[in-house]
This record gives structure tokens, C-alpha cells and sequence, in this order.
């Protein structure tokens, strides 16, 4: 029992060091009726207000469809392959852009800050 504590604390510890690698994804499912088994997505729009909708959601505008994001991004084979460098460009891009302003920023590198699972939107 205490040792199981002891790996227990010893684990979490790492993550919060280090990040968790890959190779620790605990959340590998079929999420959002992904074809494979990908990672889960935490966002919230009130971390978001100051962004245009549009940012995101360029389905509002680019006559793409009104699907969810993953609803589209898991399902389309074009856009499927590009999953992980399309969001980080457009998520992980606009958090290190406002680190290195100075302002309030998301995160830019802990994996599990963005890949936990949580409750929408
Ligand atoms: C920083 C990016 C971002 C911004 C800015 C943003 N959203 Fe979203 N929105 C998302 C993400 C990511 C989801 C999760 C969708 C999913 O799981 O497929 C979402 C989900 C939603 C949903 C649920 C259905 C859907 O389309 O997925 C609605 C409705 C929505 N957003 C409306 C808005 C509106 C209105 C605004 C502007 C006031 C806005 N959002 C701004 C990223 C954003
Ligand atoms: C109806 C389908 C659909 C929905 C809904 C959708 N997308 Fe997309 N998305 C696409 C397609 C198709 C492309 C590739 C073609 C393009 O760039 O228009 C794309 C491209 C992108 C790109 C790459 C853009 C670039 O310039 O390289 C990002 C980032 C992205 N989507 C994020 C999102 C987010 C975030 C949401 C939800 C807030 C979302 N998408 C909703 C279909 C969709
Ligand atoms: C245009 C800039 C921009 C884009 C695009 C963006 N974010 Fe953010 N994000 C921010 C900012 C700024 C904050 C900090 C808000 C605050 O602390 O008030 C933030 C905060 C967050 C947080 C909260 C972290 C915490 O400490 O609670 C998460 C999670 C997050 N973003 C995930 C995402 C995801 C996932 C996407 C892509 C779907 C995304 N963000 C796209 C600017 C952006
Ligand atoms: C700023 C937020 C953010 C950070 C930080 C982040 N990711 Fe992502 N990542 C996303 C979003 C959003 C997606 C697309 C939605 C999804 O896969 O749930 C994605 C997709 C991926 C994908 C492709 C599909 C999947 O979910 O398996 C991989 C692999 C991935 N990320 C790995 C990582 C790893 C490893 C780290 C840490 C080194 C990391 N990510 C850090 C936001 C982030």
C-alpha cells in the first residue's frame, strides 16, 4: 500500500516536472468517434472571450459545414493525418505568441494541460 503511495506521488511528480511523455498518455481512447485512438481535448471558451470566433471556428465562414471541430476532424481523411499539427499550429501557436508578449497565456508545452478530459465547451 505504501508502496503503491509512494509510485503514486513519485509519477504524479514527474508529470508536473517534466510533462508527461507520450508514452504516459493515460487518455488514449476513440474520442469524438475517431477512426484510431486519439488524445481528449481540454478547452474552455472563457479562457477564449478575447478571441474572434472565427479564429476557431472558420467553418462559420469558409462554407466548410457546421459539424463540431472533431466532429469534421476525425472524419474528413484530407484534414484526419494533419490532426496534430493543425491544432497545435492554431492552439499551442497562439499560447507561445502570447508568452513571449508578456500576456496572459494557455499552455505551450505540458501535453496533459491540453489533453485531459473535460467537460465541453
Ligand atoms: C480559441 C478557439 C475558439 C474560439 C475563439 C471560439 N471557439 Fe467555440 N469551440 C472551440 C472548440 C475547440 C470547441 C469544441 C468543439 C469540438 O469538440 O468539436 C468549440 C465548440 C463550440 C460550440 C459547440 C458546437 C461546435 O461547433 O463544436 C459552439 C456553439 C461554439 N463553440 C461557439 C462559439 C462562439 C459563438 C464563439 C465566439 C463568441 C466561439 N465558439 C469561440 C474553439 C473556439
Ligand atoms: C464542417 C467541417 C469542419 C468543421 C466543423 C471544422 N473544420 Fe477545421 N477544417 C476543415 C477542413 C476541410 C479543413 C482543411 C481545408 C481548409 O483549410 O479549409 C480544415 C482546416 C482547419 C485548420 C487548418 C487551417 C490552416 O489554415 O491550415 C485548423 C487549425 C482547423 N481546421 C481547426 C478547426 C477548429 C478549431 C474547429 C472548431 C472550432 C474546426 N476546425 C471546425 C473542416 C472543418
Ligand atoms: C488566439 C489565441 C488563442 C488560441 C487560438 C487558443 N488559445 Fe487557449 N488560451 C489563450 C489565452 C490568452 C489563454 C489564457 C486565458 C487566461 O488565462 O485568462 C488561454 C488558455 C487556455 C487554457 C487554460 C489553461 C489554464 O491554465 O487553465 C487551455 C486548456 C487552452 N487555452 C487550450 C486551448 C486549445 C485546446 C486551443 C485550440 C483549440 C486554444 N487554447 C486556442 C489563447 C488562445
Ligand atoms: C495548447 C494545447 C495543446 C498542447 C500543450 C498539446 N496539445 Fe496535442 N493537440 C491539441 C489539440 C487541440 C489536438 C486536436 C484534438 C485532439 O486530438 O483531441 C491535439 C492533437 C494531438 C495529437 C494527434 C491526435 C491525438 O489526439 O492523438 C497528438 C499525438 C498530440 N496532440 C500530442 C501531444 C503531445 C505529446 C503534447 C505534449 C508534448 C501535446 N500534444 C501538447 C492541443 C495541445
Amino acid at each position: 500500500m505504501k508502496f503503491a503511495v509512494i509510485v503514486i506521488l513519485i509519477a504524479v511528480g514527474g508529470i508536473l516536472f517534466f510533462g508527461a511523455p507520450f508514452s504516459q498518455q493515460p487518455n488514449l481512447a476513440m474520442h469524438y468517434n475517431s477512426p484510431e485512438p486519439i488524445l481528449p481535448m481540454t478547452f474552455a471558451h472563457l479562457d477564449h472571450v478575447a478571441t474572434p470566433c472565427i479564429k476557431c471556428h472558420h467553418n462559420y465562414v469558409d462554407d466548410t459545414g457546421m459539424e463540431t471541430c472533431m466532429g469534421c476532424h476525425v472524419s474528413n481523411m484530407d484534414v484526419w493525418p494533419l490532426l496534430e499539427e493543425q491544432f497545435h499550429d492554431l492552439c499551442r501557436d497562439c499560447h507561445v505568441e502570447k508568452l513571449i508578449a508578456g500576456e496572459e497565456a494557455g499552455p505551450t508545452r505540458v501535453c496533459i494541460d491540453c489533453h485531459l478530459e473535460d467537460a465541453f465547451p
